[in-house]
């Protein structure tokens, strides 16, 4: 397991403006939902490279979110409210970070490798929750309060054309 290491001078708040300026450029005028959360996974994977696995829980019905498009290895299927970071977070409606998988209570282990993760609420415009944005790391502690206000200022941008 790796710690992340940065290159000296790395500067979180201003690699997720750069990622936000990307995908305002990559999104605009996308309507179809699919296709946006498509190419925000990968805009996202892509940017983040402490990122082992990018993607989107959809609410399918009040309690339950299913799998959206994602990038990097199998997905577990669905989670309900509730249940594990995601269903916790789509509970609460609120970001969570995750320094250490294993200390998180009914924490679902998709990839064994996953160590760390981040997961923030993605909402319509009409306020109703959407889907959960998920990022996992192979890296303890990969993701901090930066992170969380980068990839807040990601679900307002998607929430736009929602
Ligand atoms: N670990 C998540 C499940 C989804 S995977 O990480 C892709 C959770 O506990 O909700």
């Amino acid at each position: 397991m790796q710690e992340v290491a940065r290159q000296p001078g790395f500067d979180k708040p201003s690699h997720y403006r750069s990622l936000l300026k990307q995908l305002e450029a990559v999104l605009d005028g996308l309507e179809d939902e699919v296709a946006l959360m498509a190419s925000a996974a990968c805009v996202i994977h892509r940017a983040i490279d402490y990122a082992s696995w990018t993607g989107f829980y959809r609410v399918v019905s009040p309690d339950l979110l299913r799998i959206g498009p994602y990038q990097g290895p199998l997905g577990c299927l669905e989670i309900p409210f509730g249940k594990g970071v995601c269903g916790s977070a789509a509970a609460r409606r609120e970001a969570l970070v995750v320094p250490d998988v294993h200390a998180f209570p009914g924490h679902i282990a998709c990839d064994s490798e996953a160590r760390s993760e981040i997961v923030v609420p993605v909402l319509r415009k009409s306020g109703e929750l959407f889907a959960i944005l998920d990022i996992d790391s192979h890296s303890p502690a990969a993701f901090d309060d930066d992170d969380r206000t980068g990839l807040e200022a990601v679900a307002a941008l998607l929430q736009r054309q929602l």
